[in-house]
């Protein structure tokens, strides 16, 4: 049994999580507005793994006897100035989402909710993975500053990454 608080929460970190799939769809776009279609593509690989993430709340509160509430979801931002303010911009987002996380955790031990505490345990885990895939690419975007021929490089190297569905529980 879920407590509607914590049900609650859950249905907002489902919300935040299909916002995230929105929002690096969004920078797909603007990569591909660049030339950029490595960039491009890892925006959209990253954007289908929010969507597996949102995908695991909805799972978990039908499962655990809860009750989904699909929330509207604000449209992102769909300008940058460059790539180095886009990953900025990805960075600070992924860290927001760790903060929420680590909230609904505590929330959950707070209750005494064991299954909550295990299904988020994979979250906290995946949290801390994303934040170093986003900072490693920001870093190297850094290192390329105003070389083009680095961006380049990179734009190949990013096009690389493929989409690898999370294993289900
Ligand atoms: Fe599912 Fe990138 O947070």
């Amino acid at each position: 049994m879920l407590s509607s608080k914590l049900q609650d929460a859950l249905n907002e970190q489902m919300k935040n999580e299909f916002f995230s799939a929105y929002l690096y769809m969004a920078m797909a776009g603007y990569f591909q507005s660049e030339d950029l279609p490595g960039f491009a593509s890892w925006m959209r690989t990253q954007a289908l793994e929010e969507m597996t993430h949102g995908e695991k709340f909805f799972n978990f509160l039908c499962e655990a006897g809860g009750r989904t509430d699909l929330r509207p979801i604000d449209g992102p931002k769909n300008d940058f100035a460059s790539p180095l303010a886009t990953f900025k911009f990805s960075l600070k987002h992924e860290n927001f989402v760790t903060d929420s996380i680590n909230k609904l955790m505590d929330l959950a031990k707070e209750e005494g909710n064991h299954a909550a505490q295990i299904f988020l345990q994979w979250f906290v885990t995946e949290q801390v993975e994303e934040e170093a895939s986003f900072g490693q690419v920001l870093k190297n975007l850094q290192r390329v500053e105003g070389d083009g021929r680095g961006l380049l490089m990179l734009d190949q190297e990013l096009g690389q990454r493929t989409f690898v569905p999370p294993a289900t529980e």
